[in-house]
Order: structure tokens, then sequence, then C-alpha cells
């Protein structure tokens, strides 16, 4: 009982690190709101399924991806790029559940970026051995809002670069309710995911879910 009672404690303990100008780390920012953020993915995934999208290569990519907000991020053979539609149901992306924007805007506005307004959540799953290369997030139509992603489930390490492809990324460790911003100057620095390890989460099992807040449109 007592460890139990620490663990808790120690999971709703939140601080932030630093990993260059423009760009932090809010520890377990997301924790406190876990069980509104994961009953609003079960929706989401009731009515837009995750599926694995094909890169323009031709490639299946390894995360399952699904979206909510009027813009969602798509790639098929014709490349990538934001769609309002579900390819798959040909009807809109559920709408963004209030918890996700207002947990949006206040990591934003934690990380020094306020007034965040995302109309973009990709929502991203890992399992074990699923992996993310290095990329920009440049498909959105101007750079000036950040970014804001929302790691739950199983640790990660997160690859987090600098303006070009060949800059050393720092790795970055993520656990369940990290939450990372990066804009301003950092705004387009190479970003990845290496391949997941196994784990076990005691909400999420054997996954890592990941939601991407972005103003696309
Ligand atoms: C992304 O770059 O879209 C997702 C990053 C992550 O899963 O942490
Ligand atoms: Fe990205």
């Amino acid at each position: 009982m007592t460890s139990d009672l620490f663990a808790d404690e120690e999971q709703n303990r939140t601080w932030r690190d630093e990993l260059c100008p423009d760009a932090v780390v809010l520890r377990h920012f997301a924790v406190a709101e876990q069980t509104a953020i994961l009953a609003a993915i079960r929706d989401i995934s009731d009515a837009a399924p995750f599926r694995h999208m094909l890169t323009p290569g031709g490639y299946s990519m390894s995360v399952a991806m699904t979206n909510c907000g009027a813009h969602g991020w798509v790639t098929d053979r014709l490349g990538y790029r934001y769609a309002t539609l579900d390819p798959q149901s040909g009807k809109p992306w559920p709408p963004m559940p209030a918890v996700f924007r207002a947990l949006a805007r206040d990591a934003a506005a934690s990380a020094g970026f306020e007034d965040f307004e995302p109309d973009a959540c990709l929502i991203n799953r890992y399992a074990p051995g699923a992996r993310l290369s290095l990329h920009q997030d440049k498909n959105e139509r101007d750079f000036a809002a950040p970014i804001v992603s929302v790691s739950l489930g199983i640790p990660a390490v997160f690859l987090f670069g600098g303006l070009q492809r060949r800059d050393k990324p720092l790795r970055v460790p993520l656990t369940h309710g990290d939450v990372v911003v990066w804009g301003g100057a950092a705004r387009l620095r190479y970003h990845g995911v290496l391949p997941l390890k196994e784990g076990v989460h005691p909400l999420l099992g054997g996954q890592r879910i990941n939601l991407t807040f972005r103003k696309a449109g």
C-alpha cells in the first residue's frame, strides 16, 4: 500500500527539462488528466480506427495512426498532407475533445507559447519495434505555432536533432504523461522515435500512444 501511494505521488510530480532554446519537456504534465485522455482516445479510435498508412514510397508505416480535429495528417502514395476527411470513411475526423485542446494550450503556455490554437491532433500508436525515422514537421501552413507532443504508455526514446538532418540528435527518454513542446527557433528541428522496446504500462498495456497537436490550417 505504502509503495503504491508513493508511486502515485511520484507519477504526479511535475518538472521541466529544457532541450534547447524554445524546446522543453514538461515531465508528467498529462498525468493529471490521464483518465479523460484515455477515454477520449477510445472514443476517437472507435469512430476513426488506427491504421498503418502507406508512405509515398509504398511502405506501410510501423506506427498506426488516426486523427481528431478539423485537419488530420495522412500519407499515401500521393504524399504527406492534411485532410479534413478520413480517407477510410469519407467522414470528417472526430472533433478534438475539450480535454485535448485544454491540455495542448496549457502545455504550450507553460513552454512560453501563449494562445496556441491546435486544429489537428495526430494520434500515433506504437507497438514494440515500431519507430519513426528522423523528420521535420513541415506540412503545416505556417510555422508560427509550436508543436505539442504528449507521450502515454510504455517508455520511448525520442530523438531531438537540429535544423539539419545530419545534426546529431539528443536521445530523450520519454515516459507516460511527458509532454514535449517545441516552437520558435526550434520549430523545424528534426525529430524521431527509436524502435520501441517491450514493456508493460498499468493503464495501456504493451503499447505507447503519442498525441501530436499542431496548427495545420
Ligand atoms: C511525431 O513526430 O509525429 C511523433 C513523435 C512521438 O511519437 O513522440
Ligand atoms: Fe513529427
